[in-house]
């Protein structure tokens, strides 16, 4: 199995984040304080001091990101570090807080962190299930040469249709689909179908024997256009699959600091 950012030396920081919590369970376990476990014991401290610095840990990694220079770890080893730490916070926090939650902004940093990490795993599953099939990252062609070798075809079919019948002009009206990029039908539309064989072979059949080599070339290159189309709009797709889910991550995670830090001022000094 390839290695990927998850499996990142043989799961390290799952093997890592799993002891450490199979430790932090085992003291909330053993620890009876007045009042039951709570975020105001000691040991709740702990527990809430290590998951802020946690949270810390995984904001920290946007910086990481972008500090090309840095020698503090891989990039990969962060994020590895990043996925699961941050999948070990549903525990740690509940824990923390001795499972109470109620309508308040502690809760509230809680939901927020939960919808962070739920946006972070739907990211990190896009990204092992789609990066490998951007086929410009194993030396296919970019999103220009397609659109170079799209237009390209689509003179070619034109320039075959110079002073021929009405007929030929039907079939290549027929599959001559214009391109279209917008967002509808990057994500949701199939409006580029693949030229349907047996419509081409009734139209052939009425054209005239003079125009028929003609014909078939030009469906041949209509056919090859849709083609580079299709793909062009799956390489799209992928690319915005890839990219919209962090723009909930992203926005989730600013929120949760946020209510993070209302939260402990708020115990720290109102309570
Ligand atoms: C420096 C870090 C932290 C400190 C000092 C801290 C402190 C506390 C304290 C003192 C309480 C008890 C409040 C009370 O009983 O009224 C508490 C409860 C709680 N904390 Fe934290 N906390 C920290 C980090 C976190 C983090 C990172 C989260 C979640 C993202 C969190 C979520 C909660 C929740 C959900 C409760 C329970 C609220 C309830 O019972 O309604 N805390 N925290
Ligand atoms: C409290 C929990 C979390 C916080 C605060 C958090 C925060 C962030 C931040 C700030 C970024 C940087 C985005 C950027 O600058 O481009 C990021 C990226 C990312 N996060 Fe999280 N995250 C959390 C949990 C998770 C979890 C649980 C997963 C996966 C299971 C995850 C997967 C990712 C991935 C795949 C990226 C993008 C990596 C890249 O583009 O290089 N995150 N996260």
């Amino acid at each position: 199995m390839q290695e990927t950012f998850i499996s990142y030396k043989r799961f390290r920081w799952l093997w890592i984040t799993a002891v450490g919590l199979l430790v932090c369970t085992t003291m909330y376990a053993l620890n009876s304080p007045v009042g039951g476990n709570n975020g105001g014991t000691a040991l709740g401290y702990a527990f809430g001091t290590i998951a802020a610095l946690g949270i810390g840990l995984l904001m920290a990694y946007a910086a990481r990101k972008r500090a090309y220079r840095s020698s503090l770890g891989t990039v990969e080893g962060w994020l590895a570090a990043h996925v699961w730490i941050g999948i070990g916070l549903i525990l740690l926090v509940p824990l923390h807080s001795g499972f109470s939650f109620g309508l308040d902004v502690h809760t509230t940093a809680y939901v927020l962190m939960v919808g962070t990490i739920a946006t972070g795993i739907w990211g990190a599953v896009n990204y092992s299930r789609l990066s490998g099939k951007i086929t410009a990252h194993r030396g296919g062609a970019t999103d220009a040469t397609m659109l170079e070798r799209i237009g390209e075809l689509g003179k070619q079919a034109e320039a075959l249709c110079a002073g021929k019948s009405e007929a030929f002009l039907q079939v290549y009206n027929a599959f001559d689909v214009p391109l279209d990029l917008s967002l509808w039908s990057i994500i949701v539309k199939e409006r580029h179908p693949s030229v349907n064989q047996k419509a081409a072979a009734v139209m052939l059949s009425v054209i005239s024997d003079a125009e028929q080599r003609d014909a078939i070339a030009m469906i041949g290159l209509l056919d090859q256009r849709l083609d580079l189309i299709r793909s062009l709009l799956e390489q799209a797709r992928i690319k915005a699959l890839l990219k919209l889910w962090l723009y909930t991550h992203i926005p989730l995670s600013c929120a949760l600091c946020v209510a993070l830090a209302i939260h402990i001022v708020v115990v720290l000094f109102y309570r």
